[in-house]
């Protein structure tokens, strides 16, 4: 079966199944049913990713060959659950990023949560070099923000202050923990970071990820990247194991920073 067959909306599909925790409602309560505490100063970070067999994040560039409707249905449960969609520059430019829809009834669920009814997007840019007029940045439903370095051209910022709030979190570079910091004192609590592999990178080399949920892809042969760019390189962390789903051939996993070794305030 070709990565193309996989995303036939008229094929017959998989269901999901819990393994670990087995349960007997819907599997994918346990991504719903989690304790997700902010930290004192910084939201709860969770990422999500799908790679193939071998570790590949992309096919010529791109996520979709990669991605089933099954991952299509957890990567939309995740944005429902999340305050900020954290993404780098080259991941918005690869996949053309689109505005941020939910459905109604995910949009009332948000909001008795307390929630507003759509996260933020929030890109990572130094050069700035995006495409002011695309709809996630002209149709967005909040207002996205976008997190860049005093470095940066002052007339592009000016550019992109027509369409997001522009937030300085560092000088050359944007600094992460500047960089959530500012999110959460924008009163955001969980922020979903869906790559790409230069911020995940930053975010684990300054110990700043709480949970990654990733999506093994049946494949092999597709492009040589992994999850976290070459550079910076992080010192290495453990993760524990969650939860582990199935749907077909692919699984489900969902990762947790060794205890609390983030720092994680349960009462905050
Ligand atoms: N399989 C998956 O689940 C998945 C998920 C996401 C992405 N991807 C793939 O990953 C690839 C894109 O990843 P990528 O390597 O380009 O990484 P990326 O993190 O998406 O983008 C890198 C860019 O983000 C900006 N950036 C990131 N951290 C920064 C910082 N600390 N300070 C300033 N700017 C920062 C810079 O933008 P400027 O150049 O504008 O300064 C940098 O060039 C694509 O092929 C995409 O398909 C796969």
């Amino acid at each position: 079966m070709s990565a193309n067959d996989r995303t036939d909306p008229t094929a017959t599909r998989p269901a999901f199944a819990a393994h670990r925790p087995a349960t007997a409602g819907d599997p994918l309560d346990v991504y719903r049913d989690q304790e997700r505490p902010a930290h004192p100063t910084r939201p709860w970070v969770l990422s999500n990713f799908v790679a193939g067999i071998d570790g590949a994040i992309a096919i010529d560039g791109r996520v979709d060959g990669l991605s089933s409707p099954e991952d299509q249905t957890v990567f939309a449960l995740l944005r429902s659950l999340a305050d900020v969609v954290l993404v780098g520059a080259g991941t918005f430019r690869a996949e053309r990023y689109p505005p941020i829809r939910l459905s109604p009834q995910v949009q009332s669920e948000r909001e008795a949560r307390g929630q507003r009814p759509a996260p933020t997007l929030a890109v990572v840019s130094r050069s700035l070099q995006l495409d002011w007029d695309r709809p996630s940045f002209t149709q967005a439903e909040t207002r996205p923000v976008v997190l860049t370095t005093e470095a940066s051209d002052a007339g592009t910022r000016e550019r992109a202050s027509q369409v997001a709030d522009v937030v300085l979190a560092g000088t050359e570079h944007v600094e992460v923990t500047t960089a959530l910091e500012a999110l959460h004192a924008r009163g955001h609590r969980i922020v979903l970071c869906e790559g790409g592999t230069a911020l995940m990178a930053e975010l684990l080399t300054a110990g700043l990820l709480d949970e990654l949920c990733l999506t093994i892809a049946p494949l092999v042969g597709g492009d040589p990247s992994r999850i976290i760019a070459d550079e910076p390189r992080p010192a290495l962390t453990r993760f524990e194991l969650a939860q582990v789903l199935t749907a077909g051939d692919e699984l489900y996993l969902r990762y947790l920073l060794r205890d609390g070794a983030s720092g994680a305030d349960p009462g905050a």
